[in-house]
């Protein structure tokens, strides 16, 4: 197991909770001291909800203002002084020698994991990525199914096999989860059923994130019974009035699911 999962795991002991933070807040570039006004936020957000997320996920509403070894560095700090895993969501999805400089820059920049988009394949695609990871002990999820509606397009296609089995591409991308090597899946909580045959398919051995809980209109209730491992929110924690009730409810709620 890398140490992303076994960090991961150990804070969701330790906190007791199966949420984590996705923490997109943005301010408009033009705005006076934008950048340092979004990092104090986003620091302050994230000192509210410590004891009750189990990790950070990092996006481009971040990363593009602040920068990997400039701003982002003390939220990075801050989120491994706490203990909690950081997610680079930045949905790798090109050839392999920049996939290998991207790798390699957020995990020299302090993060546990990232995600990749199974697209772009193995060979020339996300090969390295995975061997980047397993050298530094960190993580790769993949995207099996995404959680807006016109995912449908492509990880809901239907396709057909080598051997003329047809199959949907969510699928094929969870049997890719496996033979890879992958330390966990992303599948939307708007898609519960799928949320269940992908857990089938990996047969619980690599853990479900679900994204798409409460603005996105997906239920906790329907994906954590389905399989769902870890949900990520976003703007239900960060928008509150109070993200740190907003989080420790759905962390509680989580709970109550799945004892
Ligand atoms: P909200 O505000 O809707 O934010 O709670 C959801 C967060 O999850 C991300 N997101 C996804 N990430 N695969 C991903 O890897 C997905 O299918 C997906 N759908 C939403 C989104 O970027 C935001 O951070």
């Amino acid at each position: 197991m890398s140490l992303f999962r076994e960090k991961l795991e150990k804070c969701a002991r330790e906190n007791e909770s199966r949420v984590v933070l996705a923490l997109d807040l943005s301010l408009p570039a033009g705005e006076k001291n934008f950048k340092r006004k979004l990092l104090k936020r986003a620091r302050w957000v994230l000192s509210e909800v410590i004891e009750n997320v189990v990790g950070v996920k990092v996006n481009f509403q971040l990363l593009l203002p602040l920068g990997l070894f400039d701003g982002l560095q003390s939220l990075i700090r801050d989120a491994s002084g706490y203990g909690l895993p950081l997610i680079a969501d930045f949905k790798l999805n090109d050839v392999e020698h920049t996939n290998e400089w991207a790798s390699r820059h957020l995990f020299d920049a302090g993060f546990d994991a990232l995600i990749a988009n199974p697209f772009v394949g193995w060979r020339g695609g996300l090969e390295t990525v995975f061997g980047v990871a397993k050298k530094s002990g960190k993580g790769v999820i993949l995207l099996v199914y995404m959680s807006h509606p016109g995912a449908n397009e492509g990880y809901g296609q239907r396709v057909v096999g080598e051997d003329g089995t047809i199959s949907f591409q969510y699928e094929v991308f969870a049997e890719r989860a496996k033979s890879w090597g992958a330390d966990g899946v992303v599948v939307g909580a708007t898609q519960p059923k799928v949320v269940e045959r992908v857990y089938r398919i990996v047969g619980g051995k690599i853990p479900i994130f679900s994204p798409g809980i409460g603005v996105q209109g997906g239920s906790v209730s329907e994906a954590f019974k389905a399989g769902t491992a870890y949900a990520i929110v976003g703007r239900s924690i960060y928008e509150s009035e109070d993200p740190r009730k907003a989080a420790a409810e759905i962390k509680e709620k989580i709970n109550e699911i799945i004892k």
